[in-house]
C-alpha cells in the first residue's frame, strides 16, 4: 500500500461516516502571528474547537501539512521528521469516545489490515497534582476508566482479552495507563504548561508493536528497563492519538470544561505507511524512497550499508522534503522567523551532503526536488507547479552558503591566539554555518585543540535561550510597545550614532535586543572599547537627551533614504517605500534633502519612538563584551 492509498482510504472512511473533507491549511499559519508553523491538524481549527460554528459542519476530516521545528535536532533516526502529514478527524461537540475509538480501530484493522494483536493502547491515568483545579471542574482529572472500558470491549470483539495496567509491570498488559506527561494533549503539553485560553484534554494513543523478535529493545539504551509502548526503544511506534478535547485553561490557572466535548484525532501518515509496510524505518517507505534512490546514485552508496551514511541520508532527505514543502507555501530563505528555519534546513542538508561524496557541487541537491513533487502530485499539485522555481532557490542558497563559509574563514583568520576558544567556534557555527568538524580542523592547524563538551555546552545554552524565545513567541505578545521599551528604542538609535561619531564611522549594527529593562546592541568592531571611549559614548547620548531634540518619522523612497545616509538594519530586506526615524533634524525641514550633518541619527525603522529625546532619562552603559569574532556587544539602561 502506498502513502497516497492510505490517505485516500482514511478520507473516504471518515467521509462515509458523515465527515466533510476540508483542505490542508498552509504550513505557515494564516492570521496567527503567535506561532511559526502549523504543527498539527487542529491548529487551524482552534476557534471551532472553542465553539464557533464551522461552515462545513460538526464532523471534519483532512490531511494537514505539518512542520515541527523543535524536532530538527532529532532527525537522523528512523522515525523523526520535521515535515509530516497528519491525518485528522474532528468532532466539534458531536460524537465522542464511544464512536472515535472503535472507528479508528476499524480503520486500522479492516482498511489497513493491521493485525489487532500488534496493537497496544494508552490512556490517561488522571493527575493527582491537579487538586487546585478540581473545584472548577464538573469532572475532576481522574483516571480515564471510560476509555479503558471502551478499549476492552473493542479488543474483546476480535477475541483479545485486553488487560489494563501500568508500564512498571508491563507483562500481559495491552491497555497502559500513563500520567499527564504522556496522555494529556494540548499544543503546549501538560495542563500546567498551557497558556490561558488554550484548549486541551486527556488522550488515548495507539501503538504498533514491531515485536520482540526484532530485538530492538535488547539493542537499545533502554534494555535494562521494562519494555512498554512509551519506552522509546523503537519496538513500539505511535500511530494515532485521539484527544478528548474538552477543557480550556483560564487566567487563574484553572481548567474549565468547554461548552462542547470535542474529538481531535491526529495520526502521522508517514508512520502509518511504515507500519502498513512492515518496517520501523519510515525512510524505506514510498514517502522517502524516491529521494533516497537519488541520494544513493549521487553518493554512490547504498542505504543500509553504513549507519553514519544512513543517518546523513535521512537528514538530507528529511530537510530537503521539508524545505520543498515550506517553499511551496511561499517561505523564502532569510534570517528571520520561518525563513531562518528554512535556511537552516537547506544549510544542514548541504553540510551533511558534502563529506559524503557530493563534493562542492551542492546544487545537485536541487535534483531532490523532483521526487518530492512526484510523490505529492495528486495530493498537493502545487508542489509540481513550483518545482522549477524551488530548484533555483536551493541553488542560490547553496551559492550564498558557500560565500558565507568563505567569509567565516576570513573572520577565523582574524581571530587572535587567545580567541581560539569554544565560544568563537560556536560563533563561527552560528554566524557562518561552520560545522564543528571543520572548525575543529581549522583550530587544530593553529595548535588549539577544541573541547567538544565545552562547545556542546555553549550550543546547549544557546538552544535553551532560543527555546525560551520561541516559547515567548508562542505565548502571544506581538511587539512590545511599553513606555520603557519605546524609550530604549530611541536610546538605541542615539547610541549607534555615538559609536559612529565617537569611535569609527564604519561601525554597523549587527544585532539588537530590547527588553523593558535594557537595550543590547551588537556591532562590528575589532577590539574591546576602552573606559574612556565608553564614557564618551555615554556623554554624547546624554547630551542629546538634555538637548531635547525632536524625533521625526519621514516616509521616503528607499533610494532617497540611502542617499541621505540612513542606517539599515543588518540582514533586513526593505520595500521601495520606507519609514526613516530622524533624531535631531536641524537643517532643511524638507528632510529628503537632509545631509548627515543636519541630524544626529537617521535609521530605517518600524519600531516605536518617543517624540522628543528629553523624556529618556539618564543613559548608562552597563557592560561591553565580545559577542563573537569581530563583534562587540553593549548593554545599556535608562534610569
Ligand atoms: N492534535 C493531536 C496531536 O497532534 C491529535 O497529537
Amino acid at each position: 500500500m502506498t502513502s497516497n492509498e492510505i490517505r485516500k482510504k482514511y478520507l473516504a472512511f471518515f467521509q462515509a461516516r458523515g465527515h466533510a473533507v476540508i483542505p490542508s491549511s498552509p504550513i505557515v499559519p494564516v492570521n496567527d502571528p503567535t506561532t511559526l508553523f502549523t504543527s498539527c491538524g487542529m491548529q487551524p481549527l482552534i476557534p471551532y474547537l472553542l465553539g464557533q460554528p464551522h461552515p462545513s459542519g460538526k464532523r471534519l476530516v483532512n490531511s494537514q501539512k505539518s512542520f515541527r521545528a523543535a524536532d530538527i535536532d532529532e532527525v537522523g533516526d528512523t522515525s523523526h521528521t520535521t515535515f509530516f502529514e497528519m491525518l485528522g478527524n474532528w468532532s466539534l461537540g458531536d460524537y465522542f469516545k464511544k464512536e472515535q475509538l472503535p472507528w479508528f480501530f476499524e480503520f486500522l484493522t479492516k482498511e489497513l489490515e493491521l493485525n489487532p494483536k500488534r496493537l497496544y493502547v494508552s490512556v490517561f491515568d488522571g493527575d493527582k497534582r491537579m487538586k487546585a483545579w478540581r473545584n472548577n471542574l464538573a469532572q475532576p482529572l481522574t483516571p480515564d476508566v471510560e476509555t479503558i472500558a471502551i478499549w476492552k470491549q473493542i479488543f474483546s470483539e476480535v477475541g483479545i482479552d485486553a488487560r489494563d495496567g501500568y508500564p512498571t509491570s508491563p507483562e500481559g498488559i495491552r491497555i497502559f495507563s500513563y500520567p499527564a506527561s504522556k496522555n494529556w494533549w494540548s499544543r503546549s503539553g501538560e495542563p500546567e504548561k498551557m497558556p490561558p485560553g488554550e484548549p486541551g484534554g486527556p488522550d488515548s494513543e495507539v501503538f504498533h508493536d514491531f515485536g520482540e523478535e526484532l530485538n530492538l529493545h535488547d539493542r537499545s539504551a533502554y534494555k535494562n528497563k521494562p519494555c512498554h509502548p512509551n519506552c522509546q526503544c523503537g519496538r513500539f511506534m505511535e500511530i494515532g492519538n485521539s484527544v478528548f478535547m474538552q477543557y480550556q485553561k483560564q487566567d487563574d490557572g484553572s481548567l474549565i470544561e468547554l461548552p462542547q466535548k470535542n474529538v481531535d484525532f491526529g495520526g502521522g501518515l508517514e508512520r502509518l505507511n511504515a507500519v502498513v509496510n512492515g518496517t520501523p524505518d519510515i525512510f524505506k517507505t514510498d514517502s522517502f524512497r524516491g529521494i533516497i534512490n537519488i541520494l544513493e546514485n549521487l553518493m554512490k552508496k547504498k542505504y543500509e550499508e553504513d549507519s553514519e551514511i544512513d543517518r546523513a541520508m535521512r537528514i538530507i532527505a528529511d530537510h530537503l522534503r521539508g524545505s520543498v514543502m515550506m517553499m511551496t507555501d511561499g517561505v523564502l530563505p532569510s534570517n528571520k522567523t520561518q525563513g531562518y528555519v528554512l535556511r537552516r534546513l537547506i544549510r544542514r542538508a548541504i553540510l551533511y551532503a558534502q563529506p559524503l561524496g557530493l563534493g562542492t557541487d551542492v546544487s545537485k541537491l536541487g535534483d531532490l526536488v523532483l521526487p518530492v513533487a512526484e510523490i505529492y502530485k495528486d495530493a498537493y499539485p502545487e508542489v509540481s507547479k513550483k518545482a522549477a522555481e524551488i530548484k533555483i532557490i536551493i541553488k542560490e542558497e547553496a551559492v550564498r552558503f558557500g560565500k558565507s563559509l568563505e567569509r567565516g574563514l576570513r573572520e577565523f583568520e582574524k581571530l587572535g591566539e587567545d580567541q581560539l576558544n569554544e565560544l568563537n567556534a560556536f560563533n563561527l557555527f552560528q554566524s557562518f554555518g561552520f560545522p564543528y568538524e571543520i572548525t575543529e580542523e581549522l583550530f587544530r592547524e593553529r595548535g588549539k585543540i577544541l573541547d567538544k563538551k565545552k562547545f556542546e555546552e555553549v550550543y546547549e545554552n544557546h538552544q535553551r535561550l532560543s527555546r525560551a524565545t520561541a516559547a515567548k513567541l508562542f505565548k502571544g505578545g506581538l511587539a512590545d510597545h511599553s513606555e520603557q521599551t519605546t524609550k530604549l528604542h530611541t536610546a538605541h538609535h542615539l547610541m549607534l550614532a555615538a559609536l559612529q561619531k565617537m569611535i569609527d564611522p564604519s561601525i554597523r549594527q549587527r544585532g539588537s535586543n530590547i527588553t523593558g529593562e535594557r537595550l543590547r546592541m551588537d556591532f562590528n568592531y575589532s577590539r574591546k572599547l576602552t573606559g574612556d571611549e565608553l564614557s564618551n559614548i555615554e556623554l554624547f547620548v546624554n547630551e542629546k537627551i538634555k538637548a531635547n531634540v525632536p524625533v521625526t518619522i519621514v516616509g521616503m523612497d528607499k533610494g532617497v533614504a540611502e542617499k541621505i545616509g540612513a542606517q539599515m538594519e543588518f540582514g533586513q530586506k526593505y520595500p521601495d517605500r520606507v519609514s526613516v526615524h530622524i533624531i535631531g533634524l536641524s537643517g532643511d525641514v524638507e528632510s529628503e534633502k537632509a545631509k548627515p550633518s543636519d541630524y544626529v541619527s537617521a535609521e530605517f525603522c518600524g519600531g516605536p519612538h518617543v517624540r522628543f529625546t528629553g523624556v529618556l532619562g539618564h543613559f548608562t552603559i552597563k557592560k561591553e563584551e565580545s559577542a563573537g569574532a569581530g563583534i562587540r556587544r553593549i548593554y545599556a539602561t535608562l534610569e
